[in-house]
């Protein structure tokens, strides 16, 4: 069982240098996705490989798999796929960071720590002021995508984001995931264990409107 990290803890107050978008992509005119607490980044190497018109860009807290999967990206010389690590809320409320979530066509939250426990909650990463942050910079018609296999954590991440009025819920059944950053369905690490396992997923998408 792996340790949580605290993303309230001291240690993440500091952010390194964001790289400019051309340092961190071979192409950076393609549409951006961001992946909010991406582990490993299994799930985007997958995407970057098959994806080549989209850069992704993973944002991880556990220091060591972004020194991992920085490496990786390297070895492999994938050209759409950049991993930065530190808290999530703290990268993009950095003034360095505001060309590239001006950038952002979609955001994922998938799988985040449920922090089951009431007084942890706030270490929860989806915050009501990581959604005004993100209701701030984003360009109108930018996406949020949120997963999760537990129920009460996505009800609370449904209500954080459906508080905020610049952002309205897309209804599935309309939506044209062709043309989104995952027109193949490609699954998480998380979401394979809960499928193998039969849970339950709770999914929904949000637009800036
Ligand atoms: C349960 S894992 C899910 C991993 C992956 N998204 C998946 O679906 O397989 C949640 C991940 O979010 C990371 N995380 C938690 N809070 C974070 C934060 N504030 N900023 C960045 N990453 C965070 C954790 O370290 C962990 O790797």
């Amino acid at each position: 069982m792996r340790q949580h990290v605290n993303p309230l803890s001291k240690n993440f107050n500091e952010i390194g240098k964001i790289p400019t978008l051309i340092e961190m992509f071979d192409d950076p005119k393609l549409n951006l996705h961001l992946d909010i607490g991406c582990a490993a980044g299994e799930f985007l190497f997958d995407l970057a490989l098959v994806n080549t018109s989209w850069n992704y860009l993973g944002i991880e807290i556990r220091e060591k798999l972004v020194k991992t999967a920085k490496f990786k990206v390297q070895e492999r010389e994938i050209k759409n796929l950049y991993f930065a690590f530190g808290n999530a809320y703290n990268i993009l409320n950095d003034v360095q960071s505001e060309f590239i979530i001006k950038n952002v066509k979609s955001i994922s939250f998938n799988f985040p720590d449920p922090w089951f426990k009431k007084r942890h909650f706030k270490r929860r990463v989806i915050q009501p002021e990581f959604i005004n942050l993100l209701s701030n910079l984003l360009q109108k018609g930018s996406l949020i995508f949120i997963k999760t296999d537990v129920k009460d954590l996505f009800d609370y991440m449904d209500c954080t984001i459906s508080r905020n009025f610049n952002f309205k819920t897309i209804d599935k059944k309309d939506f044209n995931y062709l043309e989104s950053f995952n027109p193949n369905k490609i699954k998480t690490t998380r979401e394979k264990y809960v499928i193998v396992n039969q849970l339950d997923i709770f999914d929904r998408i949000y637009i800036k409107i």
